[in-house]
């Protein structure tokens, strides 16, 4: 029996996992608010909120429900935009897309005002920059985005207001969130949790890959839901190792402090990854296994050398390198009834660098044309260890076994990087397609890794110098 809380009623159904959470809300509970739109995890028209317990404390993100299997959303408090309604008067969400003209249909003013609300809750120190990557997901098509660029403004300017006692006493005292807010952690806190199924049912993490292409089948399944076994969405850092469930999101890896500290860029990086509602499903594991040659998440861990702990249906792990996983195009080693449980990689050195590039054909919520990471530790002006990963340009994301070899002890100099990409054109094998003609992507892949020197030494090195 799946059991949540919808807005501020608890919800039981025996309903099969699989479902998508948005037919559920739509046609079961008949909460028509939460529209439908691609019902491909791209116009954010079906957006909602996702509340859970987190260490005793409440902690709310925005996901596309159209692609949420019914199941991850048990022992959750879930809110379509009828649940961000006050009595008598507008929410302030509401209230700054009225005031500044932000809605003309009104399709996915539902989608924003949800977008809008979650951040409210989320976040204590707002910025402008935050409330508009909140809602990097919700696409008008016929407002104008100036208009709601001002209801963000009027909403930041509210937020901005000193909190008095209190978070979420503020938030319902000013209007930003209804009053049975409040009830929810103890409504939570009496949800117990479902045993986990096993068997050979399709297992789902985020559900943001295989929801696209498979969503009216797995509708009638009872899918292994992998956000279920404990410790998949633990991050930790021990002894220069870093361990991470397979569970664990895009949004996990970009807010987790510790990862921050490390790598400087995290935020700038993983803003190129889809928009927030999907950093917030997509897992990383579920970016591996959907072995997209173009996968950031993968190559990000290729070029941190990770190591997958996979786990059989006995419960026995086994290591494999995740250099060595991808045998072919969407072949992999992992047998049937195998999962990934966690990963690990060693964190890179204060003096190691590491970079990530992405080329597409628009900045947000869209997938690479060509894309690539890399690590370097250098000592003496020498490279004493390169790990380097690009998509785009093969069958598989690339691990550049070859290009890593050639430049091991090298020094860093226009000569060596150039013959090193020498090495790499021979180690890729691009297809001309819809992301663009194969020379085109060889031209990419050389830029993309030129970038990675430009970036570690832009002092010393030019782009003219590695070009021509
Ligand atoms: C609108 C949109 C934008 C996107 N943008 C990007 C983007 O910019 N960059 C990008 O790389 N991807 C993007 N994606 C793709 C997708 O979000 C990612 O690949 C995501 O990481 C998949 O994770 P998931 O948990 O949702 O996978 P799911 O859909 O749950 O699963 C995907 C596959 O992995 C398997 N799987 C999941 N977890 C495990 C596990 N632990 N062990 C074994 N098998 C497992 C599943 O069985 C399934 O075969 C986008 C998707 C959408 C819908
Ligand atoms: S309907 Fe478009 S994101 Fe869900
Ligand atoms: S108001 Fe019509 S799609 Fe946004």
């Amino acid at each position: 029996m799946i059991k949540f809380i919808l807005n501020d009623k608890v919800v039981e159904t025996t309903h099969g996992s699989g479902m998508t959470l948005l037919d559920f809300v739509r046609y079961q509970m008949r909460q028509k608010g939460t529209k439908i739109g691609c019902r491909e995890g791209d116009c954010g028209a079906c957006t909602v909120l996702v509340g859970e317990l987190v260490d005793g404390k409440l902690q709310y993100k925005s996901i596309t429900s159209c692609i949420s299997p019914l199941g991850n959303a048990h022992g959750k408090h879930i809110v379509t935009v009828e649940g961000t309604n006050l009595e008598g008067k507008l929410s302030r969400a509401q209230q700054a897309m009225y005031d500044n003209y932000a809605t003309q249909c009104g399709f996915c003013t539902p989608g924003f005002v949800v977008s809008l609300t979650g951040y409210c809750l989320r976040e204590t120190t707002p910025t402008r920059e935050g409330l508009l990557d909140a809602i990097s997901g919700n696409i008008c098509r016929c407002t104008g985005y100036k208009s709601i660029e001002r209801a963000v403004d009027q909403l930041y300017q509210e937020l901005m207001a000193p909190s008095e006692n209190g978070r979420q006493t503020h938030l319902i005292s000013k209007g930003f969130i209804p009053a049975y807010f409040a009830e929810i952690p103890k409504l939570l806190a009496d949800i117990q949790e479902i045993p986990v199924k096993q068997g050979k049912q399709t297992m789902v993490s985020g559900g943001t890959d295989l929801y696209v292409r498979h969503a009216d089948k797995l509708s009638n399944e009872d899918v292994q839901l992998l956000e279920q076994r404990g410790g998949m969405k633990e991050i930790q850092m021990q002894d220069g190792l870093c361990t991470v469930g397979a569970g664990v999101t895009a949004s996990d890896i970009m807010q987790h402090k510790g990862l921050q500290e490390i790598f400087p860029k995290l935020r700038q990086h993983m803003l190129l990854v889809s928009s927030e509602p999907i950093r917030n499903m997509a897992s990383l594991a579920g970016n591996f296994v959907n072995a997209s040659p173009i996968g950031d998440m993968s190559l990000f861990f290729l070029a941190l050398d990770a190591v997958l702990k996979i786990e059989n249906a006995e419960g026995q792990i086994r290591s494999k390198a995740f250099k060595d996983f991808y045998q072919g195009y969407k072949q992999y080693d992992l047998a049937e009834a195998e999962f990934i449980r966690a990963f690990t990689f060693k964190l890179p050195a204060a003096d190691d660098f590491f970079n990530f590039e992405k080329v597409c054909k628009r900045q947000h919520l869209d997938i690479a044309s060509v894309n690539s990471a890399c690590l370097i530790s250098r000592s003496a002006g020498k490279i004493d260890k390169i790990h380097c990963a690009i998509g785009g340009v093969a069958a598989i994301p690339l691990y550049l076994k070859e290009t890593c070899a050639y430049l091991q002890g090298a020094e860093i100099n226009p000569v060596t990087i150039k013959a090193a990409n020498e090495v790499l054109q021979q180690e890729i094998s691009p297809i001309s397609d819809v992301r663009g003609q194969k020379e085109y992507k060889r031209l990419l892949a050389r830029q993309l890794f030129f970038a990675h020197f430009l970036e570690l030494l832009p002092e010393e090195l030019t782009l003219e110098e590695l070009c021509y």
